[in-house]
């Protein structure tokens, strides 16, 4: 018997240098996809997947996510007042229930390890979900409810990955591939950003995680890995060595939001995909496209 996936745990404490001066006062994680925070995409994958508790770890700068997360009592009332029945709808649709949600803060920038680590009191002693709001998803499916579905089926601890072209390695964390089991395949080893030459395929992963609780405490030891920062990758080698682990390929697109041409691609798929806009939108890009489709001819 598996235990249930209730909580999930979203680092947002990262600074968002690449992306000045748009995060100088603004975090990256309320940078907008079409007219939504890349972060509202995050979240409403997870409540997608029936997770109950919504645990963020945050950092200075952050306390807009909080409120983005709360109810603006006067932006209700005025929508009501107007009879904009509909844009009260979606807005409510997209708010967690009272009480779902936690926050605590990273206190010092130790990487992504550390982060995860700052929510274990608030996780406890239960299996639960990391979503990193870099990368938004998009299938029929959500990513993390095809995990829970997978880890129905195996337990254990899961990552999503893809495969990413040969030179793109080191920018992730990447798995060594095992025997395939219903769904995806057994972790041999995991690196994070390895050189090109000795990544053990280029299966990258994608920043959705099922985790077992015993890698908070690995964490608490854990020694600061590439880039002189605590890895979740390098935690998760250690636990692979006592539980199992599995990765699955997740079937959909993932972008990546933290480079600026992945949110620009997300921007443009997310777009398509909406019925009220693609329209008009799809002639602006052919537009675009035929009058200044190459870089030369900007
Ligand atoms: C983090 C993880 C890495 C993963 C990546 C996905 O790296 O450490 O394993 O592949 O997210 O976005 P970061 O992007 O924080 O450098």
């Amino acid at each position: 018997m598996t235990r249930a996936i209730r909580k999930a745990v979203f680092p947002v404490a990262g600074l968002g240098t690449r992306f000045l001066p748009a995060t100088k006062a603004m975090p990256k994680e309320m940078l907008t996809v079409v007219d939504k925070p890349v972060i509202q995409y995050v979240f409403e994958e997870a409540r997608e997947a029936g997770i109950e508790h919504f645990i963020f770890v945050t950092g200075r700068n952050k306390s807009v996510i909080e409120d983005h997360f709360d109810i603006q009592v006067e932006l209700r009332d005025t929508l009501a007042k107007r009879s904009k029945f509909t844009e009260l709808e979606r807005l409510d649709s997209q708010m967690p229930k009272a009480g779902t949600v936690s926050y605590t803060r990273q206190q010092e920038p130790l990487g992504l390890g550390h982060a995860v680590w700052c929510a274990r009191e608030m996780v406890g002693d239960e299996p639960f979900a990391v979503l990193l709001p870099d990368m938004i998803m998009q299938a029929p499916q959500g990513c993390l409810k095809q995990m829970s579905e997978q880890y129905n089926e195996t337990g254990g601890n899961i990552v999503s990955v893809e495969e990413c072209e040969p030179e793109e390695v080191t920018k992730y964390g990447i798995v060594g591939r095992g025997k395939d089991v219903p769904g995806g395949f057994e972790v041999t080893e995991m690196v994070e950003k390895p050189e090109a030459d000795k990544a053990p395929s280029n299966f990258y992963i994608t920043g959705r995680y099922i985790l077992q609780p015993e890698v908070m405490e690995i964490l608490s030891n854990q020694a600061a890995g590439a880039g002189g920062e605590i890895q979740l990758t390098d935690a998760m080698l250690a636990l692979h060595g006592t539980q199992p682990f599995f990765a699955m390929p997740f079937n959909g697109t993932t972008y990546d939001c933290g480079s600026k041409s992945g949110f620009l691609a997300a921007n443009v798929a997310f777009a398509l995909s909406r019925p009220d806009i693609a329209p008009g939108f799809q002639a602006a890009l052919r537009e675009i496209i035929a009058t200044r489709g190459s870089v030369e001819a900007a």
